[in-house]
Protein backbone atom coordinates (compact mmCIF):
# COMPACT_ATOMS: atom_id res chain seq x y z
CA UNK A 1 0.00 0.00 0.00
CA UNK A 2 1.29 3.47 -0.34
CA UNK A 3 0.44 5.86 1.95
CA UNK A 4 -0.64 9.01 0.17
CA UNK A 5 -1.42 12.51 1.58
CA UNK A 6 -3.33 15.59 -0.23
CA UNK A 7 -2.47 19.15 0.22
CA UNK A 8 -5.68 21.21 -0.84
CA UNK A 9 -9.05 19.84 -0.70
CA UNK A 10 -10.64 22.10 -3.48
CA UNK A 11 -11.88 21.37 -7.19
CA UNK A 12 -9.37 19.11 -8.40
CA UNK A 13 -8.87 17.09 -5.27
CA UNK A 14 -12.89 16.66 -5.07
CA UNK A 15 -13.69 16.18 -8.94
CA UNK A 16 -11.12 14.33 -9.97
CA UNK A 17 -8.40 13.38 -7.27
CA UNK A 18 -11.04 11.07 -4.82
CA UNK A 19 -12.30 9.67 -7.63
CA UNK A 20 -9.75 7.83 -8.95
CA UNK A 21 -8.12 6.91 -5.46
CA UNK A 22 -11.28 5.50 -4.84
CA UNK A 23 -10.92 3.02 -7.82
CA UNK A 24 -7.03 2.63 -6.83
CA UNK A 25 -8.12 1.52 -3.15
CA UNK A 26 -5.94 -1.77 -3.73
CA UNK A 27 -2.46 0.09 -4.09
CA UNK A 28 -2.89 3.73 -2.23
CA UNK A 29 -4.11 4.57 1.43
CA UNK A 30 -5.22 8.59 1.49
CA UNK A 31 -3.83 8.93 5.20
CA UNK A 32 -4.12 12.53 5.55
CA UNK A 33 -5.20 15.38 4.41
CA UNK A 34 -4.81 18.98 4.52
CA UNK A 35 -6.48 22.42 3.81
CA UNK A 36 -6.37 26.06 5.12
CA UNK A 37 -10.12 26.02 4.95
CA UNK A 38 -12.27 24.50 7.25
CA UNK A 39 -14.98 23.33 5.90
CA UNK A 40 -13.21 22.05 2.58
CA UNK A 41 -10.58 19.96 4.70
CA UNK A 42 -13.74 18.52 7.16
CA UNK A 43 -15.50 17.53 3.86
CA UNK A 44 -12.75 15.97 2.59
CA UNK A 45 -11.92 13.95 6.39
CA UNK A 46 -15.54 13.41 6.26
CA UNK A 47 -15.07 11.48 2.24
CA UNK A 48 -11.95 9.71 2.92
CA UNK A 49 -11.21 8.72 6.52
CA UNK A 50 -8.39 10.43 6.66
CA UNK A 51 -6.58 12.71 9.04
CA UNK A 52 -6.85 16.62 8.60
CA UNK A 53 -4.55 19.09 9.05
CA UNK A 54 -5.46 22.44 8.91
CA UNK A 55 -1.74 23.90 8.17
CA UNK A 56 0.60 22.42 6.15
CA UNK A 57 3.59 22.40 8.47
CA UNK A 58 1.96 20.02 11.39
CA UNK A 59 1.47 17.59 8.50
CA UNK A 60 4.73 17.83 7.32
CA UNK A 61 6.21 17.13 11.35
CA UNK A 62 3.28 14.23 12.16
CA UNK A 63 3.22 12.35 8.86
CA UNK A 64 5.86 10.36 6.63
CA UNK A 65 3.89 9.84 3.68
CA UNK A 66 5.05 7.79 0.33
CA UNK A 67 3.39 10.01 -1.48
CA UNK A 68 2.76 13.98 -0.97
CA UNK A 69 0.07 15.28 -3.93
CA UNK A 70 -0.09 18.93 -4.25
CA UNK A 71 -3.16 20.41 -5.37
CA UNK A 72 -2.92 24.22 -4.26
CA UNK A 73 -2.29 27.50 -6.12
CA UNK A 74 0.04 27.15 -9.15
CA UNK A 75 2.18 29.65 -7.29
CA UNK A 76 2.16 27.20 -4.18
CA UNK A 77 3.90 24.29 -6.13
CA UNK A 78 7.08 24.89 -6.08
CA UNK A 79 7.54 26.22 -2.24
CA UNK A 80 5.58 23.77 -1.14
CA UNK A 81 7.40 20.98 -2.59
CA UNK A 82 10.59 22.48 -1.13
CA UNK A 83 9.16 22.62 2.53
CA UNK A 84 7.99 18.63 1.91
CA UNK A 85 11.74 17.84 0.41
CA UNK A 86 13.26 19.43 3.41
CA UNK A 87 11.32 17.85 5.69
CA UNK A 88 12.73 14.23 3.75
CA UNK A 89 9.68 13.37 1.57
CA UNK A 90 10.71 11.10 -0.93
CA UNK A 91 7.84 11.52 -3.80
CA UNK A 92 5.75 14.31 -4.48
CA UNK A 93 3.13 14.62 -7.76
CA UNK A 94 2.43 18.26 -8.31
CA UNK A 95 -0.50 19.60 -10.35
CA UNK A 96 0.02 21.11 -13.48
CA UNK A 97 1.79 23.40 -14.28
CA UNK A 98 5.23 21.96 -12.12
CA UNK A 99 5.99 25.83 -11.51
CA UNK A 100 5.44 29.14 -12.64
CA UNK A 101 9.10 30.04 -14.01
CA UNK A 102 11.93 28.26 -15.28
CA UNK A 103 14.13 29.41 -12.58
CA UNK A 104 11.71 27.33 -10.03
CA UNK A 105 11.49 24.68 -11.90
CA UNK A 106 15.33 24.71 -11.90
CA UNK A 107 15.55 24.85 -8.61
CA UNK A 108 12.96 22.07 -7.87
CA UNK A 109 14.56 19.65 -9.74
CA UNK A 110 17.74 20.02 -8.45
CA UNK A 111 16.89 19.98 -4.58
CA UNK A 112 14.61 16.64 -5.38
CA UNK A 113 17.96 15.57 -6.90
CA UNK A 114 20.24 16.08 -4.31
CA UNK A 115 17.55 14.44 -1.61
CA UNK A 116 16.72 11.74 -3.65
CA UNK A 117 13.08 12.87 -3.98
CA UNK A 118 11.10 12.06 -6.81
CA UNK A 119 8.83 14.63 -8.47
CA UNK A 120 5.91 13.60 -10.82
CA UNK A 121 3.79 16.01 -12.72
CA UNK A 122 0.29 16.00 -13.23
CA UNK A 123 -0.33 16.54 -16.91
CA UNK A 124 -3.24 13.59 -17.00
CA UNK A 125 -3.93 14.56 -20.79
CA UNK A 126 -1.22 12.49 -22.13
CA UNK A 127 -3.41 9.08 -21.27
CA UNK A 128 -6.45 10.25 -23.00
CA UNK A 129 -7.08 6.77 -25.08
CA UNK A 130 -7.08 9.24 -28.31
CA UNK A 131 -3.45 10.83 -27.53
CA UNK A 132 -2.15 7.70 -26.78
CA UNK A 133 -3.46 6.14 -29.67
CA UNK A 134 -1.95 9.27 -32.25
CA UNK A 135 1.55 9.09 -30.20
CA UNK A 136 1.88 5.29 -30.94
CA UNK A 137 0.86 6.47 -34.61
CA UNK A 138 3.35 9.05 -34.69
CA UNK A 139 5.80 6.89 -32.82
CA UNK A 140 5.32 4.14 -35.34
CA UNK A 141 6.36 6.85 -38.46
CA UNK A 142 2.64 6.84 -39.64
CA UNK A 143 2.22 10.49 -40.05
CA UNK A 144 5.82 11.22 -41.30
CA UNK A 145 7.38 14.35 -40.39
CA UNK A 146 4.85 16.60 -38.86
CA UNK A 147 3.90 20.26 -40.53
CA UNK A 148 1.18 21.84 -39.19
CA UNK A 149 -0.51 21.63 -36.00
CA UNK A 150 -3.48 23.82 -34.86
CA UNK A 151 -4.41 23.68 -31.22
CA UNK A 152 -8.08 25.28 -29.70
CA UNK A 153 -8.98 25.78 -26.47
CA UNK A 154 -12.21 27.35 -26.30
CA UNK A 155 -13.93 26.79 -22.94
CA UNK A 156 -15.82 29.29 -20.31
CA UNK A 157 -14.79 30.63 -17.50
CA UNK A 158 -17.05 33.66 -16.61
CA UNK A 159 -16.17 36.32 -13.73
CA UNK A 160 -16.84 34.28 -10.46
CA UNK A 161 -14.04 31.74 -11.49
CA UNK A 162 -11.76 35.37 -10.57
CA UNK A 163 -13.57 35.99 -7.34
CA UNK A 164 -13.76 35.11 -3.75
CA UNK A 165 -12.31 31.62 -2.93
CA UNK A 166 -11.19 31.45 -5.93
CA UNK A 167 -9.31 34.61 -6.43
CA UNK A 168 -6.12 33.16 -7.06
CA UNK A 169 -7.11 32.66 -10.57
CA UNK A 170 -6.66 36.30 -10.78
CA UNK A 171 -3.36 36.57 -9.79
CA UNK A 172 -0.31 36.39 -12.23
CA UNK A 173 1.81 34.65 -9.94
CA UNK A 174 -0.51 32.41 -8.27
CA UNK A 175 -1.98 31.14 -11.80
CA UNK A 176 -1.03 32.70 -14.51
CA UNK A 177 -3.74 33.21 -17.14
CA UNK A 178 -5.51 31.03 -20.37
CA UNK A 179 -2.52 30.17 -21.40
CA UNK A 180 -0.18 29.15 -18.04
CA UNK A 181 -3.23 27.61 -16.49
CA UNK A 182 -5.45 26.37 -19.03
CA UNK A 183 -3.11 25.24 -22.17
CA UNK A 184 -0.43 23.91 -20.44
CA UNK A 185 -2.03 20.80 -21.26
CA UNK A 186 -1.49 21.12 -24.79
CA UNK A 187 1.75 22.78 -24.74
CA UNK A 188 2.67 19.69 -23.31
CA UNK A 189 1.33 17.43 -26.04
CA UNK A 190 2.66 19.39 -28.53
CA UNK A 191 5.94 19.05 -27.34
CA UNK A 192 5.24 15.11 -26.07
CA UNK A 193 3.86 14.56 -29.65
CA UNK A 194 5.76 16.39 -32.14
CA UNK A 195 9.00 15.22 -31.20
CA UNK A 196 10.50 18.13 -32.43
CA UNK A 197 12.61 21.07 -30.27
CA UNK A 198 10.62 24.36 -30.42
CA UNK A 199 13.06 26.97 -31.65
CA UNK A 200 10.62 30.28 -31.74
CA UNK A 201 7.56 31.37 -29.65
CA UNK A 202 5.54 34.33 -30.31
CA UNK A 203 2.46 35.20 -28.21
CA UNK A 204 -0.39 37.94 -28.21
CA UNK A 205 -3.09 37.95 -25.32
CA UNK A 206 -5.64 39.95 -24.57
CA UNK A 207 -7.54 40.85 -21.00
CA UNK A 208 -11.75 41.33 -21.75
CA UNK A 209 -12.29 41.34 -17.82
CA UNK A 210 -9.46 43.56 -17.50
CA UNK A 211 -7.92 41.49 -14.78
CA UNK A 212 -3.80 40.82 -14.10
CA UNK A 213 -4.50 37.44 -15.86
CA UNK A 214 -5.24 37.11 -19.96
CA UNK A 215 -8.15 35.34 -20.71
CA UNK A 216 -7.94 34.54 -24.58
CA UNK A 217 -4.84 35.02 -26.93
CA UNK A 218 -3.32 33.50 -29.74
CA UNK A 219 -0.10 32.12 -30.11
CA UNK A 220 2.96 30.52 -32.93
CA UNK A 221 5.55 28.46 -32.35
CA UNK A 222 8.36 27.41 -34.87
CA UNK A 223 9.80 24.25 -34.63
CA UNK A 224 13.67 22.52 -35.56
CA UNK A 225 12.03 19.84 -38.25
CA UNK A 226 9.94 22.17 -40.05
CA UNK A 227 6.28 22.11 -37.55
CA UNK A 228 5.02 25.41 -37.28
CA UNK A 229 2.22 25.22 -34.54
CA UNK A 230 -0.44 27.85 -33.82
CA UNK A 231 -2.55 28.04 -30.93
CA UNK A 232 -6.31 29.94 -30.12
CA UNK A 233 -7.02 30.23 -26.77
CA UNK A 234 -10.28 31.65 -24.70
CA UNK A 235 -12.59 31.24 -21.67
CA UNK A 236 -15.14 32.88 -23.37
CA UNK A 237 -16.84 30.65 -24.94
CA UNK A 238 -20.59 31.30 -24.31
CA UNK A 239 -22.11 29.03 -21.86
CA UNK A 240 -19.98 26.33 -21.41
CA UNK A 241 -16.94 24.71 -22.10
CA UNK A 242 -17.13 24.04 -26.00
CA UNK A 243 -13.93 22.95 -27.47
CA UNK A 244 -10.01 21.56 -26.93
CA UNK A 245 -8.83 19.87 -29.88
CA UNK A 246 -5.47 19.63 -31.75
CA UNK A 247 -5.59 19.08 -35.50
CA UNK A 248 -2.42 17.76 -36.86
CA UNK A 249 -1.18 17.37 -40.73
CA UNK A 250 2.16 15.49 -41.06
CA UNK A 251 3.86 14.30 -44.39
CA UNK A 252 1.29 11.33 -44.72
CA UNK A 253 -1.45 11.75 -42.41
CA UNK A 254 -4.27 14.33 -41.32
CA UNK A 255 -5.27 13.96 -37.73
CA UNK A 256 -7.93 15.93 -35.35
CA UNK A 257 -8.45 15.02 -31.50
CA UNK A 258 -11.34 16.99 -29.80
CA UNK A 259 -14.17 17.04 -27.94
CA UNK A 260 -14.08 19.73 -25.07
CA UNK A 261 -10.68 18.26 -23.93
CA UNK A 262 -8.81 15.83 -25.99
CA UNK A 263 -10.86 12.81 -25.44
CA UNK A 264 -12.51 12.08 -28.84
CA UNK A 265 -10.90 11.47 -32.61
CA UNK A 266 -12.52 13.41 -35.17
CA UNK A 267 -10.35 12.72 -38.24
CA UNK A 268 -8.12 10.29 -38.83
CA UNK A 269 -6.87 10.28 -42.03
CA UNK A 270 -3.83 8.46 -43.17
CA UNK A 271 -2.01 7.70 -46.58
CA UNK A 272 -1.30 4.12 -46.08
CA UNK A 273 -4.16 3.12 -43.61
CA UNK A 274 -4.36 -0.02 -41.73
CA UNK A 275 -7.30 -1.94 -40.71
CA UNK A 276 -6.74 -1.11 -36.86
CA UNK A 277 -8.03 2.32 -38.06
CA UNK A 278 -11.46 1.91 -38.73
CA UNK A 279 -12.04 1.64 -34.76
CA UNK A 280 -10.40 5.33 -34.52
CA UNK A 281 -13.94 7.80 -35.14
CA UNK A 282 -16.28 5.17 -33.23
CA UNK A 283 -17.83 7.32 -30.75
CA UNK A 284 -16.24 7.63 -27.24
CA UNK A 285 -16.97 8.97 -24.00
CA UNK A 286 -16.80 12.40 -23.57
CA UNK A 287 -16.09 13.23 -19.66
CA UNK A 288 -18.44 15.34 -17.77
CA UNK A 289 -15.82 18.13 -17.06
CA UNK A 290 -12.37 18.82 -18.68
CA UNK A 291 -10.71 17.58 -16.20
CA UNK A 292 -10.85 13.86 -18.39
CA UNK A 293 -10.59 10.48 -16.58
CA UNK A 294 -6.72 10.74 -16.91
CA UNK A 295 -5.92 11.22 -12.99
CA UNK A 296 -6.72 7.58 -12.87
CA UNK A 297 -4.19 6.36 -15.25
CA UNK A 298 -1.52 9.04 -13.75
CA UNK A 299 -1.91 7.44 -10.16
CA UNK A 300 -1.76 4.29 -11.54
CA UNK A 301 1.28 4.99 -13.91
CA UNK A 302 2.75 6.29 -10.17
CA UNK A 303 2.38 3.06 -8.46
CA UNK A 304 3.97 0.99 -10.94
CA UNK A 305 6.87 3.35 -10.44
CA UNK A 306 6.65 3.66 -6.61
CA UNK A 307 5.83 -0.21 -5.81
CA UNK A 308 7.86 -1.94 -9.14
CA UNK A 309 9.86 0.84 -10.32
CA UNK A 310 8.62 1.19 -13.78
CA UNK A 311 8.43 4.50 -14.18
CA UNK A 312 8.28 5.08 -18.16
CA UNK A 313 4.38 6.12 -17.92
CA UNK A 314 4.59 8.24 -14.83
CA UNK A 315 5.19 12.07 -15.61
CA UNK A 316 7.95 13.03 -14.08
CA UNK A 317 9.43 16.70 -12.74
CA UNK A 318 11.53 17.22 -16.20
CA UNK A 319 8.73 15.83 -18.18
CA UNK A 320 6.90 18.84 -16.14
CA UNK A 321 9.79 21.54 -16.82
CA UNK A 322 9.20 21.24 -20.84
CA UNK A 323 5.94 22.97 -20.66
CA UNK A 324 7.34 25.69 -18.08
CA UNK A 325 10.38 26.46 -20.74
CA UNK A 326 7.86 27.05 -23.53
CA UNK A 327 5.64 29.28 -21.47
CA UNK A 328 8.59 31.40 -20.36
CA UNK A 329 9.06 32.31 -23.88
CA UNK A 330 5.77 33.05 -24.67
CA UNK A 331 5.62 35.14 -21.87
CA UNK A 332 8.68 36.70 -22.98
CA UNK A 333 7.18 37.34 -26.02
CA UNK A 334 3.85 39.05 -24.39
CA UNK A 335 5.74 41.20 -22.70
CA UNK A 336 8.69 41.97 -25.69
CA UNK A 337 6.15 42.52 -29.11
CA UNK A 338 8.89 39.88 -30.56
CA UNK A 339 8.91 35.95 -30.72
CA UNK A 340 11.20 35.07 -28.55
CA UNK A 341 14.48 31.45 -28.82
CA UNK A 342 12.67 28.87 -26.47
CA UNK A 343 15.63 27.95 -24.65
CA UNK A 344 17.13 25.15 -22.21
CA UNK A 345 14.00 22.53 -22.95
CA UNK A 346 15.71 19.45 -21.63
N1 LIG B 1 -5.02 18.60 -14.03
C1 LIG B 1 -6.12 19.32 -14.21
O1 LIG B 1 -6.86 19.15 -15.18
C2 LIG B 1 -6.45 20.39 -13.21
C3 LIG B 1 -7.74 20.92 -13.15
C4 LIG B 1 -8.01 21.91 -12.19
C5 LIG B 1 -7.01 22.38 -11.35
N2 LIG B 1 -5.76 21.84 -11.48
C6 LIG B 1 -4.67 22.31 -10.61
O2 LIG B 1 -4.93 21.88 -9.28
C7 LIG B 1 -4.44 22.84 -8.36
C8 LIG B 1 -5.59 23.26 -7.43
O3 LIG B 1 -6.64 23.78 -8.20
P1 LIG B 1 -8.16 23.77 -7.67
O4 LIG B 1 -8.99 24.10 -8.85
O5 LIG B 1 -8.43 22.54 -6.92
O6 LIG B 1 -8.11 25.04 -6.70
P2 LIG B 1 -9.05 25.36 -5.45
O7 LIG B 1 -8.87 26.80 -5.16
O8 LIG B 1 -10.43 24.83 -5.68
O9 LIG B 1 -8.41 24.48 -4.28
C9 LIG B 1 -7.17 24.78 -3.69
C10 LIG B 1 -7.28 24.49 -2.20
O10 LIG B 1 -5.99 24.70 -1.61
C11 LIG B 1 -6.22 25.24 -0.32
N3 LIG B 1 -4.98 25.87 0.15
C12 LIG B 1 -4.47 27.08 -0.19
N4 LIG B 1 -3.29 27.30 0.44
C13 LIG B 1 -3.04 26.19 1.16
C14 LIG B 1 -1.98 25.80 2.02
N5 LIG B 1 -0.94 26.60 2.24
N6 LIG B 1 -2.04 24.59 2.62
C15 LIG B 1 -3.11 23.78 2.42
N7 LIG B 1 -4.14 24.09 1.61
C16 LIG B 1 -4.12 25.28 1.00
C17 LIG B 1 -7.38 26.19 -0.50
O11 LIG B 1 -8.01 26.49 0.72
C18 LIG B 1 -8.26 25.40 -1.46
O12 LIG B 1 -9.24 24.63 -0.78
C19 LIG B 1 -3.88 23.98 -9.20
O13 LIG B 1 -2.50 23.78 -9.37
C20 LIG B 1 -4.55 23.82 -10.55
O14 LIG B 1 -3.78 24.32 -11.62
C21 LIG B 1 -5.48 20.87 -12.37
Amino acid sequence: MINLAIVGCGRVTRIAHLDALAKLADRYRISAVCDINPEALAATVEKTGAKGYGDYESLLANEQPDLLVLNVANGLHAPLAHQAIEAGLKAIAIEKPLAMSLKEADRLIEAADRAGAKLFTILQNRYNPPVRRLKAAIDAGRMGRLLSVQMNLFWHRERSYYEGALSWHADAKMAGGVMTNQAVHYLDLLLYLSGQRPLEAYAQVGHRFKLAVEDYGAGVIAFDRGLIAAFNLSNHAPGFDREGSMTLIGEKAMVKIGGKALNRIDLWAFEASLPEDETALEPSKEPPTVYGYGHFDFYRAVADCLQNGQCAEAISGREGRRSVALLSALRASILTHKPQPVVHLD
